[in-house]
């Protein structure tokens, strides 16, 4: 085995933000800079000899090339074995689904999410841990610490191995078995949701669904369960090959980037039922005819109809949401009595929750979904789990979630981004909240009272580990809240993040406009944050 030790000097930026660490695909590019985050990651790990790793990305720009460096320091370093998706390909959760099935010691997952792909755009690289899920923050930090001092990393000169081909190979004195990316993934689907009842569902031929995969991961898991298990016409998936740079595209699913989607269940003669998913396939959008689901009154409406599914009918141990994410799921599991947590922004912290069988379902509003299936949020997992719901209640996604805020009222809830801020701008503006915060307790804006503003921190019921600073909230009398945040994924200058709810038990109010039902507490937030004046920008990028 030819093993070779190469001299390196550190980059000082290689710091994993929410979701690993993320930079522009040049960047990775230069030399030396894919390989010490890698050795970093190894230096930070222990016990690993002879174990299992899993690799595999979203197919995104430089993922080829990515893969043959890892699978040959993961080699060198010492690993057994390395599972990879073939051609290089695993979504997030299947990711995190083969590490678990395997027992896997880790997996590294190679995706920059939603963000979008190509020789200029964005590449991203995050270590999971042996439950499936992303490190927790020691393990990054530990990291971070290794990347700053690093002085050499390891790798086998050997020729690259032949990701197209299903089967093992041996690499030095390893073995790199290449997997079909979507056969565990698809058999972990199928032992959670009644197949039979949603294949009935979809090949009734009074129901029609679109499934919009971006041009990104999700396209051969989709085909596969959609258009192959479970019967549902061809052309029913959209944009299922993966491309490189996702057709040129930003493979985030909301109503902005989604728009082709959002085209086709707003038009003439729409589907029943829409869904797209994002570049590495862990976030999702639900749509219904003429219909829109926050993401947050997505996860409240899973946890009310959990029962009618499988995989969950024995009931709900718990549900967590992160902080800014409505807390329209608080209702339902006060209703079910089951413990409801607030965790920071981020899918690792809800990690601990889900393995000590605290949380069964956890979500975000930032279009992400999840249980105790694997230990990502899981954007076809979401769509079956609609599905099921559709197919044993019989009514259409509007009836749903309007009959949901009939029984727990509405919680009207938006986000504003202000993408591409410049970074010493939005620190001011972060900076000027941070310095009113303590005053405003009492303070009345027009019908609003301030109850309370803090800069929300989290002590991990399991382990005790403390993460503060996650974005401040401001939280009104009346139970309506504003938080801001800074983005912790983007790679370009900052993005402030606003996050508005207000919660409105009158059902003759609920077919209000978000952005109208919200409108008193959008000014609220800028008479606060004086944010057009310290972004310098008039209106929201984007607003989900
Ligand atoms: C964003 C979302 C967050 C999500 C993360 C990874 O992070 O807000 O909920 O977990 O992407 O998908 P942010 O850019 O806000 O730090
Ligand atoms: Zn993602």
């Amino acid at each position: 085995m030819n093993i070779q030790t190469i001299t390196t000097t550190p980059f000082l930026d290689q710091k994993p933000g929410t979701s690993g660490l993320r930079k522009k695909v040049p960047t990775f590019q230069q030399p030396h800079y894919l390989e010490n985050f890698v050795q970093a990651i190894f230096d930070s790990l222990e016990g690993f000899q002879g174990q299992t790793l899993v690799v595999g990305g979203d197919g995104r720009y430089y993922n080829r090339e990515a893969i043959q460096i890892i699978l040959k320091m993961a080699v060198a370093n010492g690993f057994g074995q390395v599972l990879v998706g073939q051609g290089g390909i695993l979504s997030t959760p299947a990711a995190s689904c083969v590490i678990r099935k395997n027992h896997a010691f880790g997996g590294i997952i190679l995706s920059a999410s939603h963000n979008p792909g190509g020789p200029t755009e964005d590449f991203g690289i995050k270590y999971n841990i042996g439950n499936g899920g992303p490190a927790p923050e020691k393990v990054t930090e530990a990291i971070f610490a290794h990347s700053k001092t690093i002085t050499q990393y390891k790798i086998l000169d050997a020729p690259d191995v032949d990701l197209d081909t299903l089967g093992s190979v041996s690499l030095g004195n390893s073995t790199v078995t290449v997997i079909d990316a979507v056969a565990d993934y698809a058999e972990l689907m199928e032992s959670l949701f009644d197949f039979d009842r949603i294949r009935q569902l979809l090949t009734s031929g009074s129901f029609r669904m679109c499934m919009d995969s971006l041009h990104a991961v999700t396209g051969p898991y989709a085909y596969a369960l959609f258009e192959g298990t479970l019967g549902a016409p061809v052309g029913t998936v959209q944009n299922g090959i993966p491309l490189e740079d996702f057709g040129g595209g930003h493979p985030d699913p909301n109503l902005v980037y989604a728009h082709d989607l959002v085209e086709v269940l707003f038009g003439d003669n729409a589907p029943d039922f829409g869904a797209a998913s994002d570049g590495d396939g862990d976030r999702n959008m639900i749509l219904g005819r003429h219909f829109f689901v926050t993401p947050s009154d997505s996860l409240a409406v899973l946890a009310a109809n959990a029962k009618l599914v499988p995989g969950y009918k024995d009931g709900l141990a718990g549900i967590a949401r992160s902080m800014p994410t409505s807390q329209a799921a608080d209702r339902v599991a006060k209703r079910l009595g089951i413990e409801a947590y607030e965790t920071p922004t981020g899918w690792k912290f809800f990690g601990n929750l889900l393995d000590a069988g605290k949380a069964t379902l956890c979500g975000e509003e930032s279009f992400g979904t999840g249980s105790n299936h694997v230990r990502e949020k899981d954007g076809l997992w979401a769509v079956l789990f609609w599905l099921n719901i559709l197919a044993v209640r019989q009514e259409s996604v509007e009836q749903i979630v309007t009959e949901h805020w009939q029984q727990y009222g509405r919680n009207f809830y938006s986000r504003h981004d202000y993408e591409g801020v410049d970074s010493d701008r939005a620190a001011t503006l972060m900076k000027n909240v941070h310095d009113q915060m303590h005053t405003l307790t009492g303070k009345r804006f027009g019908a609003y009272e301030v109850e309370y503003a803090d800069d929300f921190s989290y002590t991990d019921p399991i382990d005790g580990s403390v993460s503060t600073n996650q974005g401040v909230r401001i939280g009104f009398t009346d139970g309506s809240r504003i938080v801001l945040r800074l983005s912790g994924t983007g790679t370009q200058g900052a993005t402030l993040r606003i996050y508005l709810e207000s919660y409105e038990p009158n059902i003759a109010k609920h077919h209000l406009d978000p952005q109208e039902a919200l409108a008193d507490l959008i000014t609220i937030a800028d008479d606060i944050a004086g944010i057009h004046t310290h972004t310098g920008m008039a209106k929201p990028t984007v607003i989900t």
